[in-house]
């Protein structure tokens, strides 16, 4: 397997890199439960500033807590609970700058300060959310929401698309 260096640069040139190697990271498997694993992996290495990366999958109605890297979270999110149910029904891109501001924001680890929650579609529904965290105040913005987007992008690929579950391994 490769090894990857951890990207420098600005935030922009960081994530380029950061999808490169994604790239070639996930084309090693089609199982989608193993390369969101790596997914969270290599976001949390490449950005000193993410205090936790993970997934929250649609089940049965409910946001089910996926692979992650950081502390351990809550494992069930009702849809329009939370900046992660909120950005299931809303359907879009959630970007909080403090997490203290949002109503009913769900406190998973008392020092995160903003967070991204990104969508992940497939065929026009939400099939579960990549959710990133940051101690630190306004972490997140369009850069992130683009280059985020496209990482729930490549992961909804792994989806198939007919019946919206995961595709089986080969
Ligand atoms: N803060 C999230 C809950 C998940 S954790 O941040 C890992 C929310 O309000 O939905």
């Amino acid at each position: 397997m490769e090894t990857f260096l951890r990207p420098t640069g600005s935030k922009e040139e960081i994530y380029k890199e950061t999808l490169k190697q994604l790239h070639s990271l996930l084309a090693e498997e089609s199982d989608v439960v193993a390369n969101m694993a790596n997914t969270t992996s290599l976001l949390k290495l490449n950005f000193g500033s993410y205090s936790w990366v993970g997934f929250y999958l649609m089940k049965n109605g409910r946001l089910v807590l996926g692979p992650f890297q950081g502390k351990p979270a809550c494992v069930s999110i009702e849809v329009g609970k939370g900046v992660c149910g909120t950005a299931v029904s809303l359907k879009k891109t959630l970007i909080v700058e403090d997490v203290t501001r949002f109503p009913g924001h769900i406190v998973c680890d008392p020092s995160s300060r903003s967070e991204i929650v990104v969508p992940i579609f497939v065929q026009g529904e939400v099939v579960g959310v990549l959710d990133v965290d940051s101690e630190e105040r306004a972490n997140f913005d369009e850069i992130d929401e683009h280059y985020l987007g496209q990482v729930a992008g490549m992961i909804a690929d792994m989806f198939d698309s007919a019946s919206g579950s995961r595709k089986e391994p080969e």
